[in-house]
């Protein structure tokens, strides 16, 4: 028998008759269906602070804040354990791994079985983009974790009023979670992070059914199932079904000195400064940026043929380390209060700290593991101990950021006139240049690449990893094919009304490995040529690779001495060497795709390779 620990808040009988199935099989000790107050959210913090799952900070420093500390195993995505379970291994393609469904699903319902005994079963019911907006979409997520619950408040809109809309037959995404860690009878979390072993987790998508199937990690997008799983990889895959986009791209406003307004989407991997791009603080007079979204855009067809834009989430999921006041002071001040934090580092005074924070660490903190910490500790081996975990994170609400656009939650979305890709390339790709069309567009976001950084990838640091799209760990079926649902959307509306489409690099670097560009609010220099382009002005050439700025058309007022009039030469030329040895390693990626690779993207590819050989 469910025990229900609150009434049932809605007639959808297909959705109570879920939770009840789920209930059924998790055992949990109650169902509570959450209804998105502020009661809610403050009850359940309340409790994870009893739970000593959670350290309230201090009020002074940070109102209405929360420090949590993950279990060392349970620190970020898990690509390796995330599956597109789609019924054959080919429309998975390529990119993603792959498990039968059927055998998927029977190893799952194993794990799953009684494993929420001794845990209450939360329901909640979210809305990806405003409540009731053409372009959102509804999921319900089931969780066994109440840590779940307060995210969800704040990168979601959550409860009563998304049911509403749901109404008793409406549809929504089916989302189930558990972090894998029944409790025995008498046993408490008493401050331990509950999560399963590695071999135990599973982040599944079953794409026929529009179903995520979690289990065992407790952090963010393998737990949070509204961002990483419903809306990109479940997304992108009604998006390819119903001709609409969904993307791993942030969206901002920007205003020129004479007040007119375009907006731009970009697609960046993971840590290429994605959040302070969409958060940036111009450096030329009169210039403005507001944001709209940091991490994810949804696109649909306006009936003027411009593409409309919606953020489908409500806060960010950022990245701490490397955040300070000079790298992005509109997310510092958005995680300044109201934000739950993970893995940073505790100061005494019940603030927090990170690495690149922007000041030096006071004489003692609390690490991410709990432990003691002081300046320049090192390990056994003599390696400098972090006090903040590298992928330590706030979760902030979008409300609180003071460079939030006043129309954010426009539910009819904002029109794009401009796409950028970009990756971290020390060398090769220029600083910015345009697509010739949008064919030649979708063939610079097919691919993308980025230094890699993190030796903790199971590739070489130092060579470039490919990330179409910068969708390569979120896209939900065979990436060939997004390629093909990419150039399709371009034959929907005509080219002065499609988005134009740029490729950005903040990253190269001289000879001396020193980066040749400032970044950071200079982006806005060329942020502004992007906008002159937009209105078809701006100075260019026409170039092998596409229509790239004349040194002249970016503005280095104030900056003349950091970036020279050579400086801005060399990021402005055609590299053709690197370009020669970068054909190379894009028909390596291309081969990947097999039969699924558009024809019109081998012609892009050979149509470069005999400009660069004129
Ligand atoms: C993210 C990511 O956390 O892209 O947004 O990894
Ligand atoms: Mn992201």
């Amino acid at each position: 028998m469910v025990k229900y620990l609150n009434s049932i808040p809605t007639k959808h009988a297909k959705l109570v008759k879920w939770v009840e199935e789920w209930a059924e099989i998790c055992r949990p000790e109650g169902v509570y269906w959450c209804d998105g107050s502020k009661e809610e959210y403050d009850r359940l913090c309340n409790e994870l602070v009893e739970s000593k799952l959670a350290i309230r900070l201090n009020p002074e420093k940070r109102p209405n804040s929360l420090l949590f500390r993950s279990d060392p195993s349970d620190v970020a995505r898990v690509e390796a354990r995330t599956y597109i379970a789609s019924k054959t291994q080919e429309e998975a393609g390529p990119t993603n791994n792959w498990i039968d469904p059927v055998e998927l699903k029977k190893t799952m319902l194993d794990l799953y079985k009684n494993c929420m005994t001794g845990r209450i079963m939360y329901v909640i019911p979210f809305s990806m983009g405003p409540v009731g907006s053409k372009i959102a979409k509804i999921g319900v997520e089931i969780t066994d974790s109440a840590y779940v619950v307060i995210n969800m408040h704040v990168m979601t809109r959550v409860g009563t009023k998304v049911l509403e809309v749901l109404g008793d037959d409406g549809e929504f995404v089916e989302s189930m979670h558990s972090v894998g860690k029944p409790l025995a009878p008498g046993e408490s979390d008493n401050g331990i992070w509950p999560c399963a072993p590695m071999e135990k987790k599973y982040i599944a998508h079953f794409p026929e059914t529009r179903q995520i199937w979690s289990f065992g990690s407790g952090y963010g997008g393998n737990a949070l199932l509204g961002k990483k799983c419903l809306a990109l990889r479940i997304a992108s895959v009604q998006a390819r079904d119903e001709g609409w986009m969904a993307e791993h791209m942030l969206i901002l406003k920007l205003t020129n000195p004479k007040g007119e307004v375009k907006y731009v989407t970009g697609a960046f991997p993971s840590a290429c400064g994605k959040t302070n791009l969409a958060m940036l603080i111009p450096t030329i007079p009169g210039w403005k940026v507001e944001t709209v979204g940091d991490d994810i855009a949804w696109m649909k067809f306006g009936e003027d043929g411009r593409l409309y834009a919606i953020n489908p989430e409500a806060g960010f999921f950022g990245v701490a380390p490397g955040t300070s006041n000079k790298s992005n002071p509109n997310a510092m001040a958005s995680c300044a209060k109201d934000t739950i934090f993970t893995n940073v580092a505790l100061t005494d005074d019940g603030d927090v700290w990170w690495e690149g924070i922007g000041y030096d660490a006071p004489d003692h903190l609390i690490d991410w593991k709990g432990k003691d910490w002081k300046p320049g500790q090192t390990d056994a081996e003599g390696k400098p101990v972090k006090a903040a975990h590298p992928n330590a994170r706030f979760t902030a609400r979008a409300s609180n950021c003071p460079a939030i656009a006043s129309n954010w939650e426009d539910p009819a979305g904002v029109p794009i006139s401009a796409f950028l890709f970009g990756g971290r390339r020390p060398s090769t790709l220029p600083l910015v240049y345009q697509s010739k069309n949008w064919e030649h567009g979708v063939f610079i976001g097919a691919t993308v690449g980025s230094e890699v950084t993190a030796a903790a990838l199971d590739v070489k640091a130092g060579t470039v990893r490919r990330d179409p799209f910068a969708m390569l760990p979120f896209c939900g079926y065979n990436m060939g094919d997004y390629f093909a649902h990419w150039l399709e959307t371009g034959k929907k509306s005509s080219a002065d009304k499609l988005p134009k489409i740029f490729c950005v690099n903040w990253f190269r670097k001289n000879a001396d490995g020193k980066f040749m560009w400032p970044g950071f609010g200079d982006n806005s220099r060329v942020l502004k040529w992007i906008f002159e382009r937009c209105d078809n002005a701006g100075e260019y050439v026409d170039t092998a690779i596409g229509l790239m700025p004349t040194p002249e058309a970016i503005d280095r007022t104030g900056i003349e001495d950091e970036v020279s009039d050579e400086d801005i030469k060399e990021l402005l030329t055609v590299d053709k060497e690197g370009w020669l040895k970068e054909l190379e390693m894009i028909k390596e990626h291309f081969a990947k795709f097999g039969s699924h690779l558009p024809k019109e993207l081998e012609a892009q590819l050979k149509g470069l390779e005999e400009r660069l050989s004129k």
